[in-house]
């Protein structure tokens, strides 16, 4: 797999399992989820900065990565585990419940800063403080810390300043549903037992023995979390101790990993997860999930080149051997460039630049959700990758890819909320079966088809180009340029104003590139653009909102309709030719569906209740002269670039047969009025059916989740009748392999 698409970026996989968002979204008014961060310098974001103690990270270059450029107590240059995890979950709020209105991005506030406060209580809180350990003992150099026994005295404080905001009840509740993670043990070795030689614990404990004491003292704190509500756990094992800078410097002569720490944690992750797992069966259910660190950062450190590393053993910032010895400070040495290190200072990891990967799992119509962030998160010594596994997510564990949408409102993700049109899905009972159950921009119930392959890929659903979020790293995810009411042609949807007609989307993907260019280098945001994905659906609105839109339209008058279709697809093709050269190199193309049978046109053209034959044969011209063309494409750039996807037959099938898909009908609109309910537009006044799963379409023109989601296993698994030259998987396989 070509990694330098991302440059130094994710290859370790952040695997957050949580099971539990099943609770969130089938309960109604789905609520935040706090988070709460326990441990050390892993994972301190600031604590230590209100504490007299040397173990802080306050002054320049610390923070030289992170978005305000200031020192904040993170022991990174950037971003550190927890802003990451808080940061995936909460864009995958988007897709899963509300709470990303009330938490935004912010991650949890360290718990000492006077920030912490009123509403900001809600979100969580981070407890955790640089230097300590599992022992009381550990970190004592560093005098004033916050020890674990402390961080979970500050716990209870914390839930009773909650209960005096929301009641014990809730604020139990809101405990029992946080996501915790603790991550302690590192300096219990690196500042306790191997400090100096000959320490106290090493007098008194052999390093086998010690780590029993380590994990029978830990055992106390996991069961003290539990007792204090914590009902989903994710602990952290330690990474490969020996091979961190600091150690380099230290105990390696040849550069070499440091034996000694390497056997303690050899000897500590195991039993760590034997712990986790007595505990949990003890308790009778899944509460704590391990997270092994180990494994999964030796790649890195064995081969760091092939991660996009220059080096695994010097860190970016420090003095001495493997820039390993005392600590980064403002007189330091700093290497220029953070993303080809894999060590920031000498213990800890360069920023997290994270990919994420987002794989909802449907089941029984509930959400199992798998987050899996990919990084490089080289966590080392004590630190975390955390990687759960859990069934029954299927988690990929391959860099994953960018995808760009392109289109009209069968795809368009929220584009039309930013802009002056009447083509918009932004009142309810638009989004009332979305996760946030809000109206987003989508013309669905709930998820549309862009959202289900990247739910499908593992990939985290790309936001609409004219979103403020995508921004910074999410720009590495890709995005949707699709606009609700455009066509191949400029003159289709003139009716809807202000909307971006796709030359102006292909416009708007050059202006991406050159801000992915400005974030990556040029050569990464090409690299990028030939690896990803993209889906453009058009045709549709060039015959329902502009051929047939009025009788005796201006292109009516103009074309016969085999003349139309012909020219639309020279068009079309210009479109993708365009496509193409900005770099696209795996292109999905949807035909049109049965338009004669969306529930507008029986309601507008139809006595019977039988489709409409002229737009049928409308559909029936275009799309095989679609993948003509597509082929012709594929001919003239020698590979196959252009994938045709037979949304016809996708559709075909439940319209025809809509009893055979769990549908009552194919025929009527979910929501609308008039025949069919296929009058007008969806709107807060409409016809609002009880249960949208039972129904093909959803408004007048669009498929609702349910059809949405046939379509998408089509379009991943079908024959080559549905997919053409191959489907989704097979693209993605034979990917994989180059
Ligand atoms: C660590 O300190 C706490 C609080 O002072 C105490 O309750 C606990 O027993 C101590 N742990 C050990 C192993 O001494
Ligand atoms: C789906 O729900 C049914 C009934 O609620 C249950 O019996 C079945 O095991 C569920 N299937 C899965 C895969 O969870
Ligand atoms: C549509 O508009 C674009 C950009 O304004 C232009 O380049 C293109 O030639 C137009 N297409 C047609 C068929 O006029
Ligand atoms: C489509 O996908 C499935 C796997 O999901 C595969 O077995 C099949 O062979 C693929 N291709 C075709 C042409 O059916």
């Amino acid at each position: 797999m070509d990694q330098s698409v991302f440059g130094s970026s994710m290859f370790l996989c952040l695997l957050l399992v949580l099971i539990t968002w099943n609770n969130v979204v089938v309960v109604p008014q789905a609520e935040a989820r706090a988070f709460f961060v326990f441990g050390d310098s892993l994972v301190d974001n600031g604590n230590n900065n209100y504490l007299l103690t040397t173990a802080r990270a306050d002054a320049y270059p610390y923070g030289i990565d992170y978005p305000t450029h200031r020192a904040t107590g993170r022991f990174s240059n950037g971003l550190n585990i927890p802003d990451i995890i808080s940061w995936v979950p909460n864009h995958v709020a988007v897709l899963i419940s509300s709470f990303s209105e009330r938490i935004g991005s912010e991650p949890t506030l360290p718990y000492l800063s006077p920030a912490l406060d009123g509403e900001r209580l809600l979100v969580g809180a981070n407890f955790a403080s640089a230097g300590i350990g599992i022992l009381n003992d550990t970190g004592i150099q560093f005098i004033n810390i916050i020890r674990i026994s402390r961080q979970l005295q500050y716990f209870e404080q914390y839930q009773q300043r909650v209960s005096a905001l929301i009641g014990a009840e809730q604020a139990q509740r809101l405990v029992n549903q946080a996501l915790v993670l603790i991550t302690l043990g590192g300096n219990d070795f690196v500042n306790n037992y191997f400090l100096v030689p000959f320490s106290a614990r090493s007098r008194q404990f052999a390093l086998p023995d010690y780590v029993v004491y380590l994990i029978s003292e830990y055992r106390k704190i996991l069961v003290r979390l539990y007792e204090l509500g914590a009902r989903r756990v994710l602990v952290t094992g330690t990474g490969p101790l020996g091979c961190v800078p600091a150690e380099l410097a230290q105990h390696s002569r040849n550069g070499e990993c440091a034996a000694d720490l390497q056997q303690a944690s050899a000897l500590f992750n195991p039993q760590l997860v034997q712990l986790v797992n007595q505990l949990n069966s003890e308790i009778g259910s899944v509460i704590f999930i391990s997270a092994n660190a180990f494994a999964s950062n030796m790649d890195f450190i064995s081969n760091p080149q092939a991660y996009g590393f220059i080096t695994s053993k010097v860190a970016c910032c420090g003095q001495g051997r493997f820039n390993g010895i005392g600590l980064c400070t403002p007189v330091s040495n700093l290497c220029p460039n953070r993303n080809v290190y894999a060590f920031w200072d000498p213990f800890h990891p360069t920023r997290l630049r994270i990919l994420r990967i987002i794989h909802l799992h449907n089941t029984n119509n509930s959400f199992h959700s798998c987050f899996a962030a990919m990084n490089n998160l080289l966590v080392l010594g004590f630190c975390a990758i955390i990687s759960l596994v859990v069934a029954p997510c299927s988690i990929s564990a391959q860099p994953t890819r960018a995808f760009f949408v392109f289109g009209d409102s069968l795809v368009d993700s929220g584009n039309n909320d930013f802009l002056a049109t009447t083509a918009r899905a932004d009142a309810p009972p638009y989004g009332i079966d979305f996760p946030s159950h809000i109206p987003t921009g989508r013309f669905s119930n709930g998820l549309n088809i862009p959202d289900l392959i990247s739910l499908e890929l593992g990939l985290e659903p790309t936001l609409p180009y004219l979103s403020p979020l995508l921004v910074g790293e999410k720009l590495l995810i890709g995005a949707n340029f699709a606009s609700a009411g455009i066509g191949i042609l400029n003159d289709t949807g003139i009716q809807f104003l202000n909307i971006i007609h796709i030359y102006k989307q292909l416009k708007l993907f050059q202006e991406y590139q050159l801000r992915l260019s400005a974030h990556i280098g040029a050569e990464g945001a090409r690299n990028l653009v030939n690896r990803a994905l993209v889906l453009i659906t058009l045709g549709g609105n060039d015959f329902v909102n502009n051929y047939y839109l009025v009788p005796y339209s201006a292109r009516s008058r103009q074309f016969s309709l085999p003349d139309y279709v012909r020219y639309l697809v020279s068009e079309y093709r210009k479109v993708l030719r365009r496509l193409y050269d900005l770099g696209t190199r795996r292109v999905l193309v949807t035909g049109t569906g049965p338009m004669g049978c969306v529930p507008a046109e029986l309601a507008m053209r139809s006595r019977t209740g039988d489709c409409d034959v002229e737009l049928q044969r409308a559909a029936a011209l275009f799309n095989p002269q679609l993948v003509e063309m597509l082929n012709a494409l594929n001919e003239e750039v020698g590979s196959q670039v252009f994938i045709a996807a037979n949304a016809y037959r996708m559709h075909m099938d439940f319209v025809s047969n809509p009893r055979a898909y769990g549908f009552v009908t194919s025929k009527i609109a979910c929501c609308g009025q008039g025949p069919y309910n296929g009058i007008g537009l969806c709107t807060p006044a409409s016809n609002l059916c009880p249960n949208r799963d039972l129904y093909a379409f959803w408004d007048p023109f669009h498929p609702s989740e349910k059809a949405n989601r046939i379509i998408v296993q089509q379009i991943l698994r079908g024959t080559t009748e549905y997919m053409h030259p191959m489907n989704l998987t097979s693209i993605m396989d034979l990917d994989s392999m180059t």
